[in-house]
């Protein structure tokens, strides 16, 4: 018999594509019992199609009625706060989607009350799941990078606008490049610092592209009603003297589609991804290392995985609640920065 009973509030796409898979994949851990949506129809409709025994629109009526002990947020981002905080007091161990929340605030109480109730708060960074850096991480580990103290993170689209959803509105997605493609990457430099917390942040913030419109490759969108950033370009500096660049864009006039990479600079050894490649010395002479053997992975599965192995109390590599609060709080220094309210 399965361990967990789950519940699923938001059944969109990544509910659909990554969540409801992911968890049908772990039976023996885990068993679906509802998808809350907002609309029931659908919610239905989803149910139906994976085989899970109930639907509902109110997420009060799904708590009563099926009494999950854990629950996967993936509503959009200005739902995740109110529906961890509800699930958290229910008594339930939450995963949810990326952003953590739209403010720092919300995601330090989203931390405060998980650890306050004995609960594990996770978010689905699951890019730290990938066999690339997990390598990076054992580099590390081993010894082979020495101190990091440099790492430039990117995630750019050139004209990755997408043309549904909700993404441009800045009032339930929060920001644009940044939320949606940057905190991923932004975690991972992170990680690669111990979750060290930045002292300065200088950052900008753009929307010419955005504003103006023109060709699209996620579809078209509205230029007016863009309201969030198309491209954000930060610098961080901790107190140790490390550093990160992080660039991220949905529109920007560059070579390629789709530009998802880091490079991290340590006194040993420096590291590029993806693909992975080390730049060290061999004997006295400069080597790039290639690893041709890394295997591909299916990282929903492996970051949903980790978020049920912290569940049971295991050793897991997920994204903690402690860890989003520091994201979130790194994002709004950020956005604080280009709007020259922070220093
Ligand atoms: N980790 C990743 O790689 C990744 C990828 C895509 C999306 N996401 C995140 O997942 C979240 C959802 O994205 P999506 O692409 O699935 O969006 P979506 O629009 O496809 O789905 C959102 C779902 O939330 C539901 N919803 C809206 N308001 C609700 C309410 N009041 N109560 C209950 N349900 C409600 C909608 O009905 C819909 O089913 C976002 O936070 C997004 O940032 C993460």
């Amino acid at each position: 018999m399965p361990t967990f009973k789950a519940a699923l509030i938001g059944g969109g796409n990544i509910a659909d594509k990554n969540h409801i898979p992911a968890l049908q994949k772990l039976a023996d851990q885990v068993e679906i019992v509802a998808v809350c949506s907002r609309d029931g129809i659908k919610a239905g409709a989803l149910a139906q199609k994976h085989g899970i025994p109930h639907a509902f629109d109110d997420a009060a009526r799904m708590y009563e009625q099926c009494q999950p002990d854990l629950v996967v947020i993936s509503t959009p981002n200005n739902l995740h706060y109110p529906f961890a905080i509800q699930a958290l007091e229910k008594g339930c161990h939450v995963f949810c989607e990326k952003p953590p929340a739209l403010t720092a605030q919300q995601a330090r109480e989203m931390a405060d009350l998980a650890t306050r109730n004995g609960l594990v708060l996770a978010y689905n960074l699951q890019l730290r799941q990938t066999g690339e850096w997990e390598l990076m991480m054992r580099s590390k580990a081993d010894g082979q990078l020495g101190e990091i103290y440099h790492i430039k993170a990117n995630f750019l689209r050139r004209r990755g606008i997408p043309g549904w959803g909700y993404f441009t509105d800045k009032a339930m997605q929060g920001g644009g490049a940044l939320m949606d493609l940057g905190v991923h990457v932004l975690d991972l430099a992170l990680c690669a610092l111990d979750y060290a917390v930045p002292d300065r942040i200088l950052a900008n913030t753009y929307d010419f592209i955005g504003k103006t419109g023109g060709k699209g490759l996620m579809g078209s969108w509205n230029p007016e009603k863009f309201e969030v950033e198309d491209a954000c370009m930060a610098y961080l500096s901790f107190p140790n003297n490390a550093s990160i660049m992080l660039s991220s864009s949905f529109a920007l006039n560059t070579q390629t589609d789709i530009n998802r990479n880091l490079e991290v600079f340590g006194s040993r050894g420096g590291a590029k991804l993806f693909p992975f490649t080390l730049y060290t010395e061999v004997a006295g002479e400069l080597a790039d290392v290639h690893f041709p053997y890394l295997e591909d992975s299916d990282i929903q599965l492996k970051n949903t995985a980790a978020f049920v192995d912290a569940c049971l109390g295991k050793p897991s590599n997920v994204c903690t609640g402690e860890q989003g609060a520091i994201l979130q709080e790194v994002v709004e220094r950020i956005y604080g920065s280009a709007q020259r309210t922070e220093v």
